[in-house]
């Protein structure tokens, strides 16, 4: 398996759980596979924003791990992958990853990507935003990693939602080197 066909997808608690779901199934359709965690708190989101079940979810990855499966493979950095996208992400995982609090799956997984000097893309979804999240915001991208908030691209018309959240999702995947199809693009 080419490390540049495996992704590391986290969801957490942030509202837009569709986003995580819309990478999932982007990534499948361009054939990468995805080892996925979930947050209780995305449990949550689920429940309030989808119609899917936590099994239904899961079978989107072809690996889903427990959040407290801390001894879970990417839990290290000798299982090689592209990278990891957390989408959404909430500000409390924002909080854990720049501070290395490695206290579940996601936030492991998060910092071995750092560690490993790989990709690491965190949806993050809040406003208004405070200093302390601003000062996480920073810390990751000093790190290396990259902070994409879920703002929608107005200059494309989106018709839908789903548009937004198609458009998003996409250039979560495209930051990875992930080709996706259908893509809309300026200029092309
Ligand atoms: C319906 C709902 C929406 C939420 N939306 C957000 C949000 O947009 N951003 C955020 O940072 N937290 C949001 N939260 C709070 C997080 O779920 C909470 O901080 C949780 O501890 C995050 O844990 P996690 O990072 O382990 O998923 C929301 C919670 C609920 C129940």
């Amino acid at each position: 398996m080419s490390i540049t066909q495996r992704l590391v997808v986290g969801i957490s608690g942030a509202t837009g759980i569709a986003y995580g779901v819309r990478v999932l199934e982007l990534a499948r359709k361009a054939g990468v596979e995805t080892h996925l965690v979930v947050t209780p708190a995305a449990q949550q989101t689920r429940a309030y924003e989808t119609s899917l079940s936590a099994r239904d979810l899961a079978a989107m990855a072809d690996v889903t791990y427990r959040p407290a499966d801390i001894g879970a493979a990417i839990a290290s950095g000798s299982f090689r992958t592209a990278g990891m996208i957390v989408a959404p992400c909430s500000i409390r995982s924002l909080s854990a990853i720049a501070h290395a609090g490695n206290d579940n799956l996601l936030t492991r997984a998060a910092d071995v990507t750092l560690k490993e000097r790989r990709r690491l893309v965190l949806l993050v979804r809040e406003t208004p935003l405070t200093l302390a999240h601003l000062r996480a915001m920073t810390a990751v991208t000093e790190m290396g990693g990259v902070v994409m908030p879920t703002v929608p691209a107005f200059y494309l018309k989106p018709r839908s939602v789903d548009d937004i959240v198609d458009h998003t999702a996409g250039r979560a995947l495209d930051l990875l080197g992930i080709d996706v199809a259908d893509l809309p693009r300026w200029g092309e």
